[in-house]
């Protein structure tokens, strides 16, 4: 049996509807007898009478509508389908998968929640995770996209830097310290500190600094999680170095204070990351459009400080 197209089912469905292959006609913009001489195929593909010719007035015979029906339920998926990919080509529809480092994870899921809001189509997933993860996921051509601290060498990347990551050196407010000017890196080193865990991207850069510095950071308690060095640091526990982005709620709420050191802040960057090999889909692509547009609020927000 020969194969029904699906322009001929599109055809039959208006026939169908109209019972007029005038009228049929008109509304595909044919010709008349294109449309009769596609029914008449479709009928011999399938090897079915759909219409009944008898007279001038067009019928359709049991089969045909029956058929009319399967036709209209064909039109309608396929419809659907065509409308649904030109979501995805407009990146308005798809899957989304973003990793980002966890101290990006304050201003990165709001910005998320925005793109969200603009297209509820897409499903997002969001792995927030540290560095030493996320270039696992990389390697292994995992996330879509990726927004991180320091890209890695020795991978085919495209990576964007868009915003300042300063870090900062936190304390409680009643911290001896918290007073002082231009504390040097020598006592400064003196002091415990709290840490992120081992694979943080955080810490390793604090340790490249305190190490170019001269000097070593004496970690006393370790946490895998900014939120709880924040609350550590106010408890007293010692002192942190962390993203400004992620203590603007407590410093506004005079909960930590920034202490003035020389060589601080570290000066980092955030970055967005895809593998080059990867192609970017049309919905990863209007993300990091949206992202670099409203990365520029935060930034300001930064120099503000
Ligand atoms: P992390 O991320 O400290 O949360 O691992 C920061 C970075 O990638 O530099």
């Amino acid at each position: 049996m020969a194969h029904t197209s699906i322009r001929q089912i599109q055809i039959f469905e208006q026939v169908a509807r109209y019972q007029s292959h005038t009228r049929a006609s008109e509304e595909l913009h044919m010709t008349q007898p294109a449309v009769s001489m596609q029914m008449k195929q479709m009928e011999e593909n399938l090897g079915v009478s759909l219409f009944d010719r008898r007279g001038k007035k067009l019928s359709l015979t049991k089969t045909g509508e029956e058929m009319s029906k399967h036709c209209s339920y064909i039109v309608q998926a396929y419809n659907d389908m065509i409308e649904y990919v030109d979501e995805v080509k407009g990146g308005k529809s798809g899957q989304l998968s973003v990793s980002v480092a966890s101290t990006a994870n304050t201003f990165a899921t709001h910005i998320l929640s925005a793109f969200s809001k603009r297209h509820p189509q897409v499903a997002i997933s969001l792995d927030i995770t540290n560095r030493r993860k996320i270039l696992y996921q990389l390697d292994h051509f995992e996330p879509d996209l990726v927004i991180m601290g320091e890209p890695p060498k020795g991978l085919s990347l495209n990576s964007e830097k868009f915003m300042p990551n300063p870090l900062v050196v936190i304390a409680p407010p009643d911290h001896p310290l918290a007073d002082s000017a231009q504390i040097s890196p020598e006592v400064l080193a003196k002091e415990r500190f709290v840490v992120r865990e081992k694979g943080s991207g955080t810490r390793e850069a604090i340790e490249r600094h305190f190490a170019k510095l001269g000097q070593k950071c004496g970690g006393t308690l370790e946490l895998s999680d900014n939120e709880a060095i924040k609350y550590a640091v106010a408890a007293g526990f010692g002192l942190g170095v962390v993203s400004l982005h992620t203590i603007q709620l407590e410093l506004k709420n005079l909960l930590l204070v920034t202490l003035d050191v020389e060589g601080f802040p570290i000066e980092r960057n955030w970055h967005l990351v895809t593998r080059s090999e990867k192609a970017m889909t049309p919905v990863a692509r209007a993300f990091r459009e949206f992202m670099l547009q409203e990365a520029k609020k935060y930034t300001k927000l930064v120099e503000q400080r």
